[in-house]
């Protein structure tokens, strides 16, 4: 079989050549191929965490962002965007009523909105890890200083989110509005790790300008890197951002991606993003299947839950929300894996 070599090189932790990797990116969808390195990218999971899907209640404290990154509906420019901002009763109510589902992550995700000062963060971290110790808390609230980052990681915070978004610099500028820099989020990304989160990066598939040497440099950086995490997902236009009328991400590609991530970093925590799910209905079990092992459901209040929109077409009802657990876990099922509501600690780390 072609790639054979190849995807047997990663399984062993090598690296294949460039002009290899470049091809199994790009082999056709459900071939030989690509039935093996799935196949394998599962094996490997398996081993490490079984095959089981980890759930994370998912909740969108802030539609406010001060960034202007040109990809995103939540982009300070875009003054179509509907803002709000939970307040920590709201946060409160929605990690109490996740609880009684059964989940034991929350991920508290927002924009970079300067409400949630580290004081603010601090006080519902802790509240909710006083009430609920059993349960670890991720963070997603963009770049903010090393003092920052420790404060939050004092209060209690487990676990922390930060796309690196592309490995490429240059790419990186023609993404990002000019004050932000590609070497500042890598710091904030070595800083997390400094100071013991269990740090999550990741990137986007087919944004704009993005080439195959810039996905390998993603798929390069990540293994050195090794985070404990990594967010993968399509990019899809939003239509209030100067990116509309680019292509969405390729879904074959980001699960190809997906695999030949699992096999260079083994025990990584790799969701089946949302943005895959919403580009297409197989987009998770796809996903699940090709070595991904976490999903997120939204557990956001209603109301603002249609205003949290990076991109279009963002799913949050059906199995996206945390009241489709039972649809989340037939997909899981389809995909011969069973679907875990533990913390889901990453392998390193497991207290649970
Ligand atoms: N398409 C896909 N993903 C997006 N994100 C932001 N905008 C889009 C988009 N248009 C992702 C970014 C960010 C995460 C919160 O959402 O990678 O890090």
């Amino acid at each position: 079989m072609k790639l054979k070599g190849a995807i047997d090189c990663l399984r062993e932790g090598g690296i294949p050549s460039d002009s290899e990797l470049t091809e199994l990116l790009h082999v056709s969808d459900c071939c030989e191929a690509e039935e093996y390195l799935f196949k394998s990218a599962r094996e490997v999971r398996d081993k490490i965490y079984g095959p089981t899907v980890f759930a994370r209640g998912l909740i969108e404290a802030s539609g406010y962002c001060k960034n202007d990154c040109l990809y995103c509906g939540l982009r300070r420019s875009n003054g179509k965007a509907e803002r709000y901002r939970l307040t920590k009763d709201d946060i409160m109510t929605s990690v109490c009523a996740g609880y009684g589902m059964g989940f034991r992550t929350f991920v508290l995700q927002g924009g970079e909105d300067g409400y949630f000062t580290d004081e603010v963060l601090s006080d519902i971290i802790s509240s909710i890890k006083d009430r609920y110790s059993d349960c670890a808390v991720t963070l997603s609230f963009g770049e903010r200083s090393r003092e920052s980052y420790r404060r939050l990681r004092e209060a209690g915070a487990d676990r922390y989110l930060l796309r690196h978004e592309t490995a490429t610099p240059e790419h990186y500028a023609r993404l990002h509005p000019k004050e932000m820099s590609f070497g500042n989020r890598i710091k904030c990304l070595e800083n997390l790790k400094e100071l013991g989160y269990q740090v999550g990066c990741g990137f986007m598939v087919g944004s704009p300008y993005q080439t195959d040497e810039d996905v390998l440099r993603d798929l390069r950086f990540i293994r050195n890197f090794k985070p404990h995490m990594a967010g993968i997902g399509p990019f899809i236009p939003h239509g209030d951002t100067p990116f509309k009328s680019f292509h969405a991400g390729c879904v074959g590609l980001t699960v190809r991606c997906l695999a030949i991530v699992r096999l260079m970093v083994p025990d990584i925590l790799l969701p089946a993003t949302t943005a895959l799910a919403t580009l297409s209905d197989e987009g998770r079990v796809r996903g699940f299947l090709a070595g991904a092992n976490v999903v997120m459901p939204n557990l956001s209040p209603e109301e603002a839950r249609g205003k949290y929109s990076l991109y279009d077409g963002k799913k949050n009802t059906g199995a996206e929300s945390a009241e489709g657990l039972a649809i989340l876990e037939s997909e899981a099922l389809s995909a011969g894996c069973r679907l875990s509501m533990s913390r889901g600690d990453h392998a390193d780390m497991r207290k649970y």
